[in-house]
This record gives structure tokens, C-alpha cells and sequence, in this order.
């Protein structure tokens, strides 16, 4: 985070609290946000698209009530994917109008708690959706703003699991073949939908921005398509062109992610010249940054336990440092091959750096929380880690396996701080159980 520098002590601060402190008060593994990084990376965020932004928080990246909270009073929009994620926002006072719904196979309930809550727009993913969707407002005699999720044919060149607007995937409408197009004559057939926005999303950790302008470029072509064939009147309605989420951030200091400005700057001048020789008013742009926002603002602290070092071929060593975490709440490194950086935090060293892995308590060889690093030799046990960027995608992704309960999450700002979720506890498990009658 913005926010981390070391104190007097030597010891690491993060939002103007010392990290052994933090550990001491809530335990570890502890995720740590630094509130006014993430704030000010809202409001960057805002900033960069100006009038034409519309900017919607990706809730998948990390949510709880008080980061919704946060969105919330930066005035950014938030999207969600589940009735989980719906039900948090919710429960923290999000304002419903300004919240999106995602996903590609919703249930018919999520989509009726969406409608029942009254949310801004749903982002239609099938043809079978645009019926359920359709049928469900007809119900309850609403009429619902939706976006059809357009996949472009873009090839971001991002991990495979993470890529997701070339052909071969599951989410959206092709814009080849046609299925685009047809998905837009489905809405406007239908008694209950209102066709407000068209979407894309190609993908995640994304370091180029011409895969976003490529894929602007298709989806205008989209629009031009329509105005084709239902006139400027009708297109009209067609108000919002959302880009999807994406932007990459960096993980290790070698990284260099592309600036939000010139994302900003770039698709707002596509979508100007486009609309503008289309005869069409400027479209809303909206994005869905949830990396962006989210990672960078988080660490993890872990306490180190066993230390090995293991003899490789020939004479090198790889010391094996053991925390008290691991791939329950960090996957990324197993899943995607992800890199991060980490620092011993509770004290400087001048010690020899050595080569050093560092892995989780999990009861096998791949959990791996960060896998080529150098930490100093005399690293001891309960000596404090921090692992950097780790705000997206880990807290969100994490498991209880092998019954690790899962961690604790506290926000720093101005040199306090205080727990926004509890860490799990075995009773939590045991209160799952059914007993035989
Ligand atoms: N919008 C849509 C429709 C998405 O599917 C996603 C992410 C986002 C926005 C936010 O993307 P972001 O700005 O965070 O890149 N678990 C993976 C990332 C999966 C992203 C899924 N969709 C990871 O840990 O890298």
C-alpha cells in the first residue's frame, strides 16, 4: 500500500500501524487493508474517466460490509455476481440502484432477489437468461434495465483462467456468428427488458491497453450494427458501454502496470469519435475494476514457524520457511503461477540474504505461498512476514482446507486500527454439522 513505511522501530507500518502490533492484537495469517489506499485508488479511479466514468467496483476481488461501505461513500457503483455478494452490499446500506449484477449461469432466485432489490442493471450472459430474466419481471410486473454481455474476440494476454473474451469460453454473446446481434433482437422483443448497456470483459491482470481498445472498437461496431438495423431512435436507450474489468497491477517491483489516465484517456476519445460518426449522444463508459482498486491496498502478515533448508542437486540449498497460512488463503501462487514480494516485518536484518521459499501449513507440496524470494538467514520462528498486494483474490478465494480456519481482516487508517471480519473458528465449523436423529 501507499501507506507502508518502516518506524523507528524498524518494524513495518502499514496505514501508521506497526505490523507486530497488528499481529499481537488480531493474530495471523491477518489480512491488513490500508483504507485510504483503497479510497484514494477509487477516486483515481474516478478521476481518470471524468464525466463519462461510471466506475463499478468488482465485489469478487474482496467484499465486506465495511469495504462496501467504502465504495459507497467514494460514490463508485458496485458489481456482484452471487446472492452472496448481493446480500453484503445490501446488509452495508449499498445503494441498490447503483449496484450490477453479473454472472453466467444465475440462479432463477439470484435473479429475483436482484429484481426484488431493485438493483441498476443485470448483465445478461445466455438466451436463456434474457427469457428467465424476461419472465421473472413480468412476474413482478417490473420492467429491468439490462447489458448484453458481448465477448469481442480479444485475446488479452493474461493467464488462461483469467482470459476470458476469446471464442472458446463460456461467458457472453460472440460477436462472431452473429450471436450478438441476435442476443439484442431477443431484448427488444421482449415485453419486460430494457436494453441499457452493451458489456465486455477480456480479462484480468491485463498489461496492454489495446486489448481494451480493440475491444471497444468491437463493441462500437456492435452499436453501429444496431443502429443499422433498428434506426437512431432506438439505439438510443443504449446508454452505457461497459469495458469490463481488467488492469493489471504489480505484483513485484519489476511489474510495471499501464496507468489508469491513459486507459481513461483512450477510451474515452474511441468512444467520442464513435458515437459522434454514429449520430449517437456520448455513452456512459463504465468499468469494473476490482484488482485494481482492491490488491494493491492489502497485505497478509503471517507468522513464520518451521525452518528447513533442503539440499537440491549439486551443492545449493533452498531454505523452506513454514507460516502459519498458505494455500487456504493465498491460491493465487498454486492456481496461476503468481509471484509476489514479501519482507520480514517485524524487524530489519543485516544478515546475508538467502534463497528462500516460503509455504503454507497444508498438507501438500504445491502449497506454496511465494516461491523464489531472498529473506535473510537469521529469519527465526515468529519472526512477522508480510506479503505484499495480496488485497484481491485471496481473501475472496480462500478455502478452509484441511480445516484452517479462515483469517481475520483488518482495516488501517491514521494510524488505527480495527477488525472488519472476525477470524473463523472451529465452532464456526462444528456449527455446520448435522447430527444423526
Ligand atoms: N468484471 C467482470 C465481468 C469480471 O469477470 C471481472 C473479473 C472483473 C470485472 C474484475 O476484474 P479485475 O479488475 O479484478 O481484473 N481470480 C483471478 C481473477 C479472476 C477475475 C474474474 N473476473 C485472480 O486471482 O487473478
Amino acid at each position: 500500500p501507499r501507506g507502508a513505511a518502516r518506524n523507528s522501530d524498524e518494524v513495518l507500518e502499514v496505514g501508521g500501524v506497526a505490523v507486530d502490533e497488528l499481529a499481537q492484537t488480531y493474530g495471523t495469517p491477518l489480512f491488513v487493508y490500508d483504507e485510504a489506499d483503497f479510497r484514494s485508488r477509487c477516486s483515481d479511479m474516478q478521476e481518470a474517466f471524468g464525466p463519462h466514468g461510471r466506475v463499478h467496483y468488482a465485489s469478487k476481488a474482496f467484499l465486506s460490509s465495511e469495504v462496501a461501505r467504502w465504495v459507497d461513500s467514494e460514490g463508485l457503483s458496485l458489481d456482484v455476481c452471487t446472492g452472496g455478494e448481493l446480500a453484503i452490499a445490501l446488509r452495508a446500506g449499498f445503494p441498490a440502484e447503483r449496484i450490477a449484477m453479473h454472472g453466467n449461469n444465475k440462479s432463477e432466485d439470484e435473479l429475483d432477489y436482484a429484481l426484488e432489490s431493485g438493483i441498476g442493471h443485470v448483465v445478461l450472459d445466455s438466451m436463456y437468461e434474457i427469457e428467465r430474466l424476461d419472465r421473472l419481471a413480468g412476474a413482478r410486473g417490473v420492467v429491468a434495465d439490462v447489458l448484453i454481455r458481448v465477448t469481442p474476440g480479444v485475446e488479452a494476454h493474461t493467464h488462461e483462467f483469467i482470459s476470458t473474451a476469446h471464442e472458446d469460453q463460456k461467458f457472453g454473446f460472440a460477436l462472431a456468428g452473429g450471436k450478438a446481434m441476435d442476443a439484442v433482437r431477443a431484448v427488444f422483443a421482449t415485453d419486460n427488458l430494457r436494453l441499457v448497456g452493451l458489456h465486455s470483459h477480456i480479462g484480468s491482470q491485463i498489461f496492454e491497453i489495446d486489448g481494451f481498445e480493440l475491444a471497444a472498437h468491437r463493441v462500437l461496431g456492435l452499436l453501429a450494427d444496431v443502429v443499422a438495423e433498428f434506426g437512431l431512435e432506438k439505439t438510443k436507450q443504449i446508454e452505457v458501454l461497459d469495458l469490463g474489468g481488467g488492469l493489471g497491477i504489480s505484483y513485484i517491483p519489476s511489474e510495471e502496470p499501464p496507468l489508469v489516465a491513459d486507459l481513461a484517456r483512450s477510451l474515452v476519445d474511441i468512444v467520442r469519435r464513435e458515437s459522434e460518426r454514429l449520430g449517437l449522444p456520448m455513452p456512459a463508459i463504465a468499468v469494473e475494476p476490482g484488482r485494481a482498486i482492491a490488491g494493491p491496498a492489502g497485505v497478509t502478515v503471517y507468522r513464520v514457524g518451521t525452518i528447513k533448508d533442503v539440499d537440491l542437486d549439486g551443492a545449493a540449498t533452498r531454505r523452506y520457511v513454514s507460516v502459519d497460512g498458505g494455500m487456504s488463503d493465498n491460491i493465487r501462487t498454486v492456481l496461476y503461477d503468481a509471484e509476489y514480494d514479501v519482507r520480514l516485518a517485524n524487524r530489519l536484518s543485516d544478515a546475508p540474504a538467502v534463497v528462500c521459499r516460503v509455504v503454507g501449513k497444508h498438507c501438500e507440496s504445491g502449497d506454496i505461498v511465494v516461491r523464489d524470494c531472498w529473506l535473510p538467514s537469521d529469519l527465526t520462528p515468529g519472526d512477522l512476514l508480510v506479503v505484499g498486494a495480496t488485497g484481491a483474490y485471496c481473501y475472496s478465494m480462500s478455502s478452509r482446507y484441511n480445516m484452517a480456519p479462515r483469517a481475520a481482516v483488518a482495516a488501517v487508517r491514521d494510524g488505527q486500527a480495527r477488525l472488519i471480519l472476525r477470524r473463523e473458528t472451529v465452532e464456526d465449523f462444528l456449527s455446520l454439522e448435522v447430527d444423526p436423529t
